[in-house]
């Protein structure tokens, strides 16, 4: 199949790249290298030994998205390009709408434009908000607390209301909970630019040394051990889920919204001590108080994954730590290094 993604030199992108290669897919990465490196493509070529077509470009450059995509003429799109950092969002919202919204906006334009009606989306479980219920399913209501998350869940009602518009479009919305973990090869992994945002990745710098310790928030939340807990998703089995999410969508019409998680909620420290074990180092932490919007728990229904794309995750906690650490202490300075 022929797949054009969008975000694809990023960290779920370039994870994915590999095993689309892998499975014979024909590629073109479009990606304006606002989160990336060119270094990771590279990577990926080394590591599958294929090559694929990129773009360099910007989602909100509507003509250059247009003529990439009907140049390319793809069977199938994967949408990863996005900004994900919700605090940033907070202080940016304009960028984030623009670039997130009207980014998808202007792909869905293209697609038409080049005969395309396969597209899969990097959807978030920040679409729930706060649960009104655990784990959360698929149907749970739709109530985002911050613009971050309003961008994801807006552009799922705009591909939604695009695949009933469009004759036999079908589209994938994936409901990613907390991806974390690198490939097996230590060469390709979450390289993110400053202070991390997420937990896994601020973990590892400090196992690395970069940063002194781990600040956790609050230890008195109605969970295990009072640590926050939160479903993590290893960045080689999210890969997966888009494959099986591309077949999925090549066999049907419509447009359906699938959480892709583990079913399994993991605390704060558990995810601390497993790090331990996978480094041989202890890793200092404190505990301070709360940060205002986090919420206890978070975990995702796992049965319409399986019964629609035949997926079901198969890495646990420990092998996302191993992969992570392997990633992170063969790289210390990312993808910079090179
Ligand atoms: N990593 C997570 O925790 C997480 C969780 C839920 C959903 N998601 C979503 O999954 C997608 C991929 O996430 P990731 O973790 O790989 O992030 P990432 O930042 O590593 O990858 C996103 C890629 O999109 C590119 N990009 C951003 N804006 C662009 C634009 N306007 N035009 C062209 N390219 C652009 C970036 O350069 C980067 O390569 C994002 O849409 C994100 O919101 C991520």
């Amino acid at each position: 199949m022929k797949v054009f993604v969008t975000g694809g030199a990023g960290y779920i992108g370039t994870h994915t790249l590999l095993q689309l290669l892998a499975a014979g897919h024909e590629l073109c990465v479009f990606d304006n290298f606002s989160n990336a490196s060119p270094v990771a493509l590279t990577r990926v070529r080394q590591l599958s030994n294929r090559d694929f077509d990129l773009v360099e470009g910007d989602i909100r450059d509507a003509a250059t998205l247009r003529h990439a995509l009907a140049d390319f003429a793809p069977d199938a799109v994967i949408h990863f390009a996005g900004l994900k950092a919700v605090g940033e969002s907070n202080d940016k919202p304009l960028l984030y709408y623009e670039n997130n919204v009207t980014g998808s906006v202007n792909l869905l334009a293209a697609m038409d434009a080049a005969g395309c009606r396969r597209i899969v989306f990097s959807s978030s479980a920040t679409v729930y908000g706060e649960a009104q219920y655990l784990p959360f399913d698929e149907d749970h209501p739709i109530a985002p607390t911050n613009p971050y998350g309003r961008t994801k869940a807006m552009v799922e009602g705009v591909i939604a209301d695009w695949t009933k518009a469009t004759p036999n479009a079908s589209a994938v919305l994936l409901r990613y909970f907390n991806p974390v973990g690198a490939h097996e090869s230590g060469r390709i992994g979450e390289d993110p630019r400053g202070i991390p945002n997420n937990l896994m990745p601020y973990i590892a710098q400090v196992a690395a040394g970069r940063r002194e310790k781990l600040s956790i928030f609050g230890d008195d939340y109605p969970t295990r051990d009072g640590t926050g807990e939160r479903d993590y998703i290893h960045v080689v089995d999210l890969a997966a889920a888009h494959l099986a999410a591309l077949e999925y969508a090549a066999s049907k019409t419509g447009c359906e919204a699938i959480n892709v998680g583990t079913g399994q909620a993991t605390t704060v420290k558990e995810l601390v001590a497993a790090y331990e074990r996978a480094s041989g180092r202890s890793l200092p932490v404190e505990v301070i108080a709360r940060r205002s919007g986090d919420v206890a728990s978070s975990c995702a229904a796992t049965a319409k994954a399986a019964d629609l794309l035949r997926w079901r995750s198969e890495f646990g906690v420990d092998a996302m730590c191993e992969s992570s650490w392997r990633w992170q202490s063969g790289n210390p300075h990312g993808f910079a290094g090179d």
